[in-house]
C-alpha cells in the first residue's frame, strides 16, 4: 500500500547478487510511486540477475554499476551520491555484502559508498537459510546492529534453492512498508497501543449470524500508523479481508465476547487503546447448536437477544484505564451525539465519522470531540487520516510517568 511518506525522499537503492533481485524491480515501482526519487546503483553481482537497462527503466534514472563512471564529471560517484540521499537501502543484501559491511570494506562503487555516507544505511538481507544461520553472518549482523545499521527482515519460508527457512528477502511491499515506517516521526516511541478494528460476527447457528457493517480499514490504517510512529501496537481484529500492517501483532477473534476478553487480557500493559471495531451490541442468547432447518410446516425462527459487553466502557472503567479513544459512526445528527456519547462511554477523546458513512472506501472525514470542544480534521485517504489521528493523540497523552 503505497501512501505518501515517501513524497520527496532521496533514496540510494544498492542492489547486491542474488535471486532476490527481481523484488527490487517492484519495490523501485512502489518508491517511485509513493513520491520518492530512486537512485540505483548495482554491484556487477547484481547485473547478473536483472538488468541496469530494466532498473533504469523503473526509477527513471541511470543506473550506477562502476566506481570509474565516466558520466560523473569529478569521478566522486562514491561521495556524490551519497550526500544527496536520505537513506542508502541495501536490497537485496547478499551475506557477502553484509560481511563487507560489517568490516568497512571498500572494494567496489556500492561498498566505498557506504563507508562514505554521511546517512542512514537500510540493509534487506536475502540468502539461503544456512547462509544465514552461519555463526559468520550472525556475527556481522550484530556487528551492522551495534553500528546503527537498520536490518529489515529477512522473511522466513520457501527458498530460491529449495530449501525451507530464514533468509529470504521480504517482500517488495513489506520492505516498501519498513522504509516508510523508518521515515516516520517516532512520536509514539515506547508507547504500547491496543486497538480494536473490524466488525464482530455473533452466531445464531453454525452457519448464520449477525454482523455490523465494517471493512476494517479504518482501524487497520491506525494500527499501521502507530506502528509507524514507533509504538508497540497489538490489533484485535473481527473478520475482515485485510493484510496485518507491517510489524503489527494481530489477533483474529469472531465475537464481541471474544474481542472484549482479548482486550482486557491485554490492557493493562496498554499506553493507549482504541477502539475501531464496530462491535455488535447484541448477540442472540442461545446460538443453536445446530443449522436451523428451513421446512415448509416449521414457523419462522425467534431470537432472543442479550447484550454485549461494551469493550471502550469498560476499558474506560478500570481503575488505570490507558488513554482510551472511541470512534462513532451514526446515520444522523453526529455533531448532537458525538459529545454525549463521549461523556456517556468516559473517555477523553471520541472520533466521529462525518457525513454518510463511509463502510469500505478509502476516503473518510472526521471530527474529535473532547472536553474542550469539537475539531474536524480535513476529508483525506484513511491512511493520512489515521497518521493525522495518531499525531491528534499523541499531542494529548500524558507524561508517559503519569499513565501507569
Ligand atoms: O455505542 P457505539 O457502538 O456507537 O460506540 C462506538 C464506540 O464504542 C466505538 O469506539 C466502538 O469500538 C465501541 N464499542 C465497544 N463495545 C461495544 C460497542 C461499541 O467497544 N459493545
Amino acid at each position: 500500500m503505497a501512501t505518501a511518506e515517501l513524497a520527496g525522499k532521496h533514496l540510494v537503492l544498492g542492489m547486491t547478487g542474488g535471486i532476490a533481485c527481481y523484488k527490487i524491480a517492484e519495490l523501485t515501482r512502489l518508491l517511485t510511486k509513493a513520491g520518492a526519487t530512486v537512485q540505483v546503483v548495482m554491484t556487477e553481482a547484481a547485473t547478473q540477475f536483472i538488468t541496469p537497462v530494466t532498473m533504469q527503466a523503473l526509477s527513471g534514472r541511470p543506473v550506477y554499476t562502476s566506481q570509474w563512471d565516466a558520466r560523473v564529471p569529478n569521478n566522486m560517484a562514491h561521495i556524490d551520491l551519497s550526500r544527496e540521499a536520505d537513506a542508502i537501502v541495501i536490497a537485496p543484501a547478499s551475506t557477502d555484502f553484509l560481511a563487507k559491511l560489517a568490516h568497512g570494506m571498500a572494494d567496489d562503487l556500492l561498498s566505498t559508498l557506504c563507508v562514505a555516507r554521511d546517512c542512514p544505511l537500510l540493509v534487506v538481507p536475502a540468502m539461503n537459510r544456512q547462509m544465514w544461520q552461519n555463526p559468520a553472518t550472525q556475527r556481522n549482523v550484530t556487528q551492522l546492529r551495534a553500528d546503527g545499521i537498520d536490518v529489515l527482515g529477512p522473511d522466513s519460508g520457501p527458498q530460491a534453492c529449495g530449501e525451507v527457512g530464514d533468509g529470504r528477502m521480504l517482500e517488495a511491499a513489506a520492505t516498501y512498508e519498513a522504509i516508510a515506517s523508518f521515515f516516520s516521526p517516532k512520536i509514539l516511541s515506547g508507547r504500547r497501543v491496543l486497538l480494536t478494528a473490524g466488525p464482530t460476527f455473533e452466531p445464531l447457528d453454525p452457519v448464520r449470524g449477525i454482523t455490523n457493517r465494517s471493512s476494517g480499514k479504518m482501524g487497520f490504517a491506525l494500527a499501521r500508523a502507530a506502528q509507524q510512529a514507533g509504538a508497540e501496537v497489538h490489533l484485535v481484529a473481527g473478520p475482515v479481508a485485510l493484510e496485518t500492517p507491517w510489524g503489527v501483532f494481530r489477533e483474529d477473534v469472531q465475537t464481541a465476547q471474544h474481542m472484549h476478553d482479548a482486550v482486557m487480557r491485554s490492557v493493562a500493559d496498554a499506553d493507549i487503546f482504541i477502539g475501531v471495531a464496530a462491535v455488535a451490541d447484541w448477540r442472540v442468547d442461545h446460538a443453536s447448536e445446530h443449522k436451523i432447518k428451513k421446512t415448509a410446516e416449521r414457523a419462522l425462527p425467534t431470537f432472543t437477544f442479550v447484550e454485549n459487553p461494551d469493550i471502550l466502557a469498560a476499558v474506560a472503567k478500570l481503575p488505570h484505564p490507558p488513554f482510551a479513544v472511541g470512534f462513532a459512526a451514526e446515520s444522523g445528527d453526529l455533531e448532537v451525539h458525538g459529545e454525549e456519547k463521549r461523556v456517556r462511554k468516559n473517555v477523553p477523546l471520541l472520533i466521529g465519522n462525518l457525513g454518510p458513512l463511509t463502510f469500505g472506501l478509502d476516503d473518510n472525514e472526521v471530527i474529535m470531540f473532547e472536553a474542550g470542544g469539537a475539531t474536524k480534521l480535513p476529508r483525506a485517504d484513511k491512511q493520512t487520516l489515521a497518521r493525522a489521528l495518531i499525531v491528534e493523540i499523541a499531542k494529548r497523552l500524558p507524561d508517559t510517568s503519569l499513565i501507569r
